[in-house]
């Protein structure tokens, strides 16, 4: 029987409305939601996604500032604009769209930026109190998987989940997430370096791919039933220089074993967006 495919893109459209009607309210009482958006140079990818995040802003009615600095923009440069948007009471998020130019210290840019207006959890405080269970900020793709799980009321509790993906943006934190008592799944992270990935992917009850490798996934490395959760964007270039989204899933192939399965795009990827909207409500909500 071939899988559930989770609509994403109607979940977040969901939560969206909800955000909507919260930042109505807020504004009521003279506070309107403001997300700062920094992008260094003109990465094609880049630039869409800031896009699509004030374009988010704007349907969920809150304030979006759109700062783009030159390619060339000096790391002293980003942290004389990072220190006045810290210092600033109109601003509530803070978000430093990444990559940045080699010639700059991303690290070094993340923690200059003020913990309480860390929308997108990558400060070091934000990360160690994720890990520690302590209040704060969640990071916006792993929020939305949880999200999606719980929409369609996918058993986590008790589970087998295989990550494959080590980064600070999903693998890790998200890892983190699933294993606390609130989620109670038993978390096994693979990576490049694993051998027999297969063998590992074959026993999760939910198998989650951030690992930026197109059809690494493929239809047998699934348990029949599982959950399948596509958190890779990979642009492939076709003909004529067009290029399009893939997972880190063979789509075709997995459906047709997999319980539940995301599709890329309008799986994944639009709760991402979602959940930032979330963080910065929060924010601005003083929570
Ligand atoms: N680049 C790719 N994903 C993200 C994200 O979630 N936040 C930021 N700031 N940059 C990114």
């Amino acid at each position: 029987m071939a899988a559930i495919v989770i609509d994403g893109k109607a979940i977040a459209a969901k939560l969206l409305e909800d955000v909507r009607l919260r930042v109505a309210e807020l504004k009521k009482t003279g506070v309107l939601p403001c997300l700062a958006v920094i992008l260094v140079g003109e990465d094609p990818g880049s630039v869409s996604y800031v896009k699509a995040k004030q374009k988010a802003l704007t349907e969920a009615g809150m304030d979006g500032w759109d700062l783009t600095l030159h390619e060339t923009a000096p790391e002293a440069e980003l942290h004389t604009l990072i220190a006045r948007l810290n210092a600033d009471e109109r601003v509530h998020g803070i978000l430093v769209q990444l990559p940045l130019p080699a010639h700059i210290n991303e690290d070094r840019i993340i923690r200059a930026i003020d913990p309480h207006k860390d929308v997108d959890c990558f400060h070091p405080l934000s990360m160690g109190k994720l890990l520690m269970g302590q209040p704060g900020f969640l990071p916006c793709t792993p929020h939305g998987v949880l999200v999606l799980l719980k929409e369609m009321k996918i058993p986590v509790s008790g589970s087998q989940v295989v990550i494959v993906g080590r980064s600070n943006i999903v693998g890790k934190p998200l890892a983190m997430l699933l294993a606390r008592k609130e989620y109670n799944a038993t978390v096994t992270i693979c990576h490049t370096g694993t051998k027999d990935l297969a063998s590992y992917t074959r026993m999760a009850d939910i198998l989650i791919a951030a690992a930026g490798s197109p059809g690494l996934i493929t239809g047998d490395m699934i348990k029949p039933g599982a959950a399948v959760i596509d958190v890779g964007v990979n642009a492939i270039i076709g003909t004529h220089l067009h290029s399009h989204l893939v997972g880190d899933v063979l789509f075709d192939e997995a459906q047709e074993t997999a319980g539940w399965i995301t599709p890329v795009p309008g799986g994944v990827g639009p709760m991402t967006i979602a959940m930032l909207m979330h963080n910065v409500l929060h924010a601005a909500e003083g929570k």
